[in-house]
């Protein structure tokens, strides 16, 4: 089938075109257009909802001419468009554009829930000449979803059967305050980095460990690594580099860039021990066979290899399915994949049936 998807829950406006064959596992990408207003944002140090809302509005029949160029609507087999979790004005968007296109070409709706986009595009592996295959992982699979919004460990028990929309996903934990994308956002901006602060947060951590800089004489806390669930909380985390910068600057001095680089290496650690270690907490007590890690902060390759020896340590032997290069962020490809097996089920939005943006969409 030939998914036209779009993408709007954020800061990021995406269109997609894609033939999948739910059956075989595969497909293709005809076009994958996406328009980033971080630079945007910047300024505010985070994505500002109503900027977003009309940045969205400005992009979306753009991307959808370049994408629709050679192509006619009558070849499209739906529509899928994410309705949440995510900013509501943002999303509104998506939605209101999808609608009246489904009207004017006369097509079907899917809603894809943003989340699940974020599960498919680390199952995604792209090959040569736009073709791809989409994994099939041992059940039952963990999902730590890492984002700007999210921090959720969910246990996965199935690709699911026809028209059951909600039940083989499981919550077992999240963030009780601040998401970890969040935090990385945050202390880049206590840092005076830039937005979005993971890459740039990231970067630094990394020449600290290149160059070996000494840690902190005092190292951050690492929020609930005890606490004996799956939740987390990033927020005393966030607090904790404020507290030291305030010491560290209280007469005067400004932080020089080994300093900066120290305490996004140590910020970076404290996020990365808490996650691996929940995680593989959360997956040896449900006997994961597979770990999927997806979302924004699923590109940082540090937390990725601590989550890898976190499991090595603990001897468990589960594969790991992280998202390619350039699939981490937000994007309409993952929503057009998790759409199709939507559709193969039927999970259309059917007649009278009202679709709305829900910012606290679960999965
Ligand atoms: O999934 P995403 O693109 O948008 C949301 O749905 O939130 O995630 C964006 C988040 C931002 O907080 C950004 O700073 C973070 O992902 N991020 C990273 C990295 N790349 C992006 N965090 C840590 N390390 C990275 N390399
Ligand atoms: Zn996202």
């Amino acid at each position: 089938m030939r998914l036209l998807a779009i993408e709007t829950s954020c800061d990021e406006t995406g269109v997609s075109l894609v033939d999948v064959d739910v059956e075989s596992r595969a497909g293709t990408i005809l076009a994958d257009e996406l328009a980033s207003q971080a630079a945007l944002h910047a300024e505010y140090g985070g994505v500002y909802p109503t900027l977003a809302k009309r940045e969205h509005q400005k992009a979306l029949p753009l991307l959808l001419e370049r994408v629709m160029r050679g192509y006619d609507a009558t070849s499209v087999s739906a529509i899928a468009v994410t309705h949440g979790p995510g900013l509501e004005p943002a999303l509104w968007t998506g939605i209101e554009f999808a609608k009246s296109l489904a009207h004017e070409w006369g097509k079907l709706i899917v809603p894809v829930n943003h989340m699940e986009g974020h599960i498919y595009s680390a199952l995604l592996k792209r090959e040569e000449n736009s073709k791809f295959t989409i994994l099939n992982p041992n059940y039952p699979a963990v999902a730590l979803l890492i984002s700007g919004g999210h921090t959720d460990i969910t246990l996965i028990t199935g690709e699911g059967e026809p028209a059951c929309r909600t039940d083989r996903y499981e919550y077992l934990g999240s963030t009780r305050d601040d998401a970890v994308g969040e935090a990385f956002d945050k202390v880049a901006r206590m840092l005076a980095l830039g937005y979005p602060g993971g890459p740039l947060i990231s970067k630094l951590a990394q020449e600290a460990r290149d160059s070996n800089l000494p840690p902190l004489e005092q190292s951050l806390p690492r929020p609930m690594l005890k606490s004996g669930d799956f939740d987390f909380s990033f927020s005393g985390l966030k607090t904790a580099v404020l507290y030291h910068i305030k010491r560290a600057t209280e007469s005067g001095h400004v932080l020089t860039e080994d300093e900066q680089r120290q305490v996004a290496r140590e910020f970076e650690d404290a996020a990365a021990d808490v996650l691996a270690s929940k995680v593989a907490a959360a997956a040896a007590e449900h006997g994961a066979q597979t770990l999927i890690i997806g979302g924004g902060v699923a590109a940082n390759s540090h937390i990725n290899t601590r989550i890898k020896e976190q499991f090595a340590r603990e001897h468990l032997d589960i594969a790991v399915y992280t998202p390619g290069k350039g699939l981490a962020g937000d994007n309409a490809l993952m929503i057009a994949i998790a759409g199709a097996f939507r559709a193969e089920r039927g999970e259309y939005l059917t007649e009278g049936e009202e679709l709305r943006a829900h910012g606290t969409l679960r999965l």
